[in-house]
């Protein structure tokens, strides 16, 4: 039996990656958070592309895109992305990063640069992706599409405790005021943006465990 192709988009701190990568071990596929990409872009860019202002000087990334080599790499127990060869897999979750990556992520030029990369890995099938266009413009013949939403108090508790679990020093009102605006700009871009694709199972965790989430997304796709 050929194995499913999974999306999981929806907002921030909703879960999608942690729980894209249990029902990845339960069910055998690959899992790919695709926010990594972006934000490893962003890493790239906070690194080399900065103009003397101290903003991301655009042109500039854009040009570099082809210098740009992402890869994930599986160390048997996760896949670690690689960014021209260095794992950046600490670097990309920094507030730094999480601060610019939806100015990045708006781009029409890096959303075309990570297109086709995102469509080859599924090709054969048997994957979970998580992001924010995944049902709607990356893989819209997906076998399955959830869209994960929850409070923003609820999703900033979990941000917050997130950042605190990597060793990342944060404020509770600065995570919210970050998770607010990158919902907004991520909703709001012209090209690819985040929205619920028609035909996704919408799921709303605000009050649901990780495991009550994964279980109901696993009823849906043990079903048939
Ligand atoms: O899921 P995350 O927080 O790691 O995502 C980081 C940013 O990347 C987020 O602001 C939106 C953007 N993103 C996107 O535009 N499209 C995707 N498929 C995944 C993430």
């Amino acid at each position: 039996m050929k194995k499913p192709v999974i999306a999981i988009d929806g907002y921030s701190s909703t879960g999608k990656s942690s729980i894209s990568k249990v029902i990845a071990d339960k069910l055998e596929l690959i899992h790919l958070d695709t926010g990594a990409l972006y934000r490893g872009i962003t890493w790239y860019a906070l690194q080399n592309c900065m103009d003397e202002s101290g903003s991301i000087n655009l042109e500039n990334l854009f040009s570099s895109l082809p210098l740009i080599q992402l890869e994930f790499r599986n160390d048997g127990r996760e896949l670690i992305l690689h960014l021209n060869h260095k794992d950046i897999s600490k670097e990309i979750r920094s507030n730094e990063v999480s601060d610019h990556v939806s100015l990045v992520a708006k781009q029409k030029e890096v959303r075309d640069f990570l297109l086709q990369y995102q469509r080859s890995l599924a090709e054969k099938g048997g994957i979970i992706m998580d992001g924010r266009d995944i049902g709607t413009v990356v893989l819209p013949n997906a076998d399955f599409k959830f869209f994960l939403t929850a409070s923003i108090d609820e999703r900033t508790k979990r941000r917050y405790h997130e950042l605190l679990s990597l060793g990342i020093e944060a404020e509770e009102q600065q995570v919210k005021e970050n998770l607010i605006e990158r919902d907004k700009i991520d909703s709001e871009r012209d090209i690819a943006p985040l929205k619920q694709a028609e035909d996704a199972i919408v799921i709303d965790n605000t009050s649901l465990s990780k495991e009550e989430t994964i279980e109901s997304i696993l009823s849906y796709i043990q079903k048939i």
